[in-house]
This record gives structure tokens, C-alpha cells and sequence, in this order.
């Protein structure tokens, strides 16, 4: 290797060693998430394997439409790196669905962690279903068999 070209290699690895630590040094933003908090009980359902990275690098969608601040404005300034506000579970604190038959306001509705979770991943579904994109709406679909 010429001295030259081992110069810019340097350069390269030395930035890139540089922009990895900027990454780390804040919270991490994994690739794909294991659905199975652990405030639950019991999981009646097989556990959802969610693509976190592929949502927002893959469909390009923006953190923002699942990160939200503690009055539920989007977090639309976040990027890859930065903390978020907390785990679902820290707000929408009970770990269930609603009970059965149960007429609720959508706000009660929040309190539960699988209906917030299902309203968020669920709305988004269905809107891209309707535009011909290929998201899971079915219950088989998110939780694999048991
Ligand atoms: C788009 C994906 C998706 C679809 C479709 C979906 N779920 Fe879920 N569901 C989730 C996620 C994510 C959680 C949260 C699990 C966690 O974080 O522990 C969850 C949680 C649950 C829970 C509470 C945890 C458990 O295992 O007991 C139940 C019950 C549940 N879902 C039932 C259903 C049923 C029934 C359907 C179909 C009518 C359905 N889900 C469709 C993603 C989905
Ligand atoms: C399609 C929805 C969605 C998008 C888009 C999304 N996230 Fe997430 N993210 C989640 C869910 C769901 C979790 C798991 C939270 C839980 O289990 O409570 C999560 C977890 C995280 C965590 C880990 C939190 C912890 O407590 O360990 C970080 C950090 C994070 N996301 C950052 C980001 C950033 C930054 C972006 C944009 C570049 C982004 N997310 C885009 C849904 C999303
Ligand atoms: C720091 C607290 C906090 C955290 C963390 C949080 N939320 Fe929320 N969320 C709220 C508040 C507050 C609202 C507004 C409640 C209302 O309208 O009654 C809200 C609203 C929502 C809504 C309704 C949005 C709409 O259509 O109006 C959904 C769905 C939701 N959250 C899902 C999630 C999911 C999924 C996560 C984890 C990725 C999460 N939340 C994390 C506090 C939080
Ligand atoms: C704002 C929109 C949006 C939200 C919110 C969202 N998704 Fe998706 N999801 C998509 C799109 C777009 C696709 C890909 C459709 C396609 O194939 O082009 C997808 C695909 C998927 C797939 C199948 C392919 C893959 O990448 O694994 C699963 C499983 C999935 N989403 C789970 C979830 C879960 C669980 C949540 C909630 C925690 C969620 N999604 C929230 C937009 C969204």
C-alpha cells in the first residue's frame, strides 16, 4: 500500500470508529425487538418478533409515528441514538387487553398496553393495506402459532 492511500485509510477508520461511538453514546435503537414484556404474566399469544430497524429504515417511517412525549405529541425530532421517552409499559400501564365487552373511551382504552400497542401497529396496517402494501392485520400474522 502506497502512503499515500494508507493515510486515507486511516482517515476513514478513524471516522468511522468516531461516528459508531456517536451512535452508541446514546441509547440503543435495536434491529429487531422481542415482544414479550415482562410485566405480563402470561403471554396467551406467541410472542411478535417486531422489525424495528426495518420500519424505520426499510418503509422509511418516521420515529415519530410510534415515539411519543408524556402528553402523546409525536417525537418528531428524534434520530437514531437519542432516548426515548420510556417503554410503552411506562404509560399505558396494564399489562392486558381490555376486558371482554368492556365500553371504554378511547383514553381508558390507552391504559391497556396491548390495546396501545395493537392501535398503533394496527391503524398503520390498515392503511397501508389499503394502499396495496403487503402489512399484517390478522392475528396470526404478528403472533406466530403458539
Ligand atoms: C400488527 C401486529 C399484531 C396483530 C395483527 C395482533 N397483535 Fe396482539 N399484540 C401485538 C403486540 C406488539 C403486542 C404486545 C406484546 C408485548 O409487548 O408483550 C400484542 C399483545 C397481545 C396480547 C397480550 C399479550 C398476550 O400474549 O397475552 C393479546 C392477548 C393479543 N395481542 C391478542 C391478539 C389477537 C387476538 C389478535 C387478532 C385479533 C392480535 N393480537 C393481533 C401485535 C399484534
Ligand atoms: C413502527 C413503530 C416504530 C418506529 C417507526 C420506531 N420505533 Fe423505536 N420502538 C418501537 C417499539 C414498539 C419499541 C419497543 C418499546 C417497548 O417494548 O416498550 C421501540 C423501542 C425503541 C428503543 C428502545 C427503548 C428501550 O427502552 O429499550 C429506542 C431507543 C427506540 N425505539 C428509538 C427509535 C428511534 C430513534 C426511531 C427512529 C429512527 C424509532 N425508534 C422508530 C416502535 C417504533
Ligand atoms: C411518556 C409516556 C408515554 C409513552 C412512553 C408512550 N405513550 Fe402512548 N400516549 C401517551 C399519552 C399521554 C397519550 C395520549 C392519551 C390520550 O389521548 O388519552 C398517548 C397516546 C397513544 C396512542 C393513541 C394515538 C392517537 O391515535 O391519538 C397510541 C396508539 C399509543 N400512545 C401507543 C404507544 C406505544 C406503542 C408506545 C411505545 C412505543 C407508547 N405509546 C409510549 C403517553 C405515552
Ligand atoms: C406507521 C406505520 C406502521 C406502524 C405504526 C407499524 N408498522 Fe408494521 N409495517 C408497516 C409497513 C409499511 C410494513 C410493510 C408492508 C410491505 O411489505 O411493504 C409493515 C410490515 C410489518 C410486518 C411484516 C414484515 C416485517 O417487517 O416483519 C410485521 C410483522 C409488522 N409490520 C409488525 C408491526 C408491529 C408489531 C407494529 C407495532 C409495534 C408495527 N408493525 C407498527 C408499517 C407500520
Amino acid at each position: 500500500m502506497s502512503k499515500r492511500n494508507f493515510v486515507i485509510l486511516s482517515v476513514v477508520v478513524i471516522a468511522s470508529l468516531f461516528i459508531a461511538s456517536s451512535i452508541y453514546a446514546g441509547a440503543e435503537c435495536p434491529d429487531m425487538i422481542k415482544m414479550d414484556n415482562p410485566a405480563y404474566s402470561e403471554h396467551t399469544m406467541g410472542i411478535v418478533m417486531f422489525s424495528h430497524k426495518r420500519h424505520f429504515e426499510g418503509y422509511k417511517l418516521p420515529c415519530g409515528e410510534c415515539h411519543h412525549d408524556d402528553s402523546g405529541q409525536p417525537r418528531t425530532d428524534l434520530k437514531v441514538g437519542d432516548e426515548v421517552d420510556g417503554g410503552c409499559i411506562d404509560c399505558h400501564g396494564n399489562p392486558s387487553r381490555k376486558p371482554k365487552g368492556a365500553k371504554l373511551s378511547k383514553s381508558e382504552m390507552l391504559e391497556y398496553h396491548a390495546e396501545a400497542l395493537h392501535m398503533n401497529c394496527k391503524e398503520c396496517h390498515r392503511k397501508e393495506k389499503k394502499a396495496g402494501k403487503n402489512a399484517p392485520t390478522f392475528c396470526d400474522e404478528c403472533h406466530p402459532k403458539k
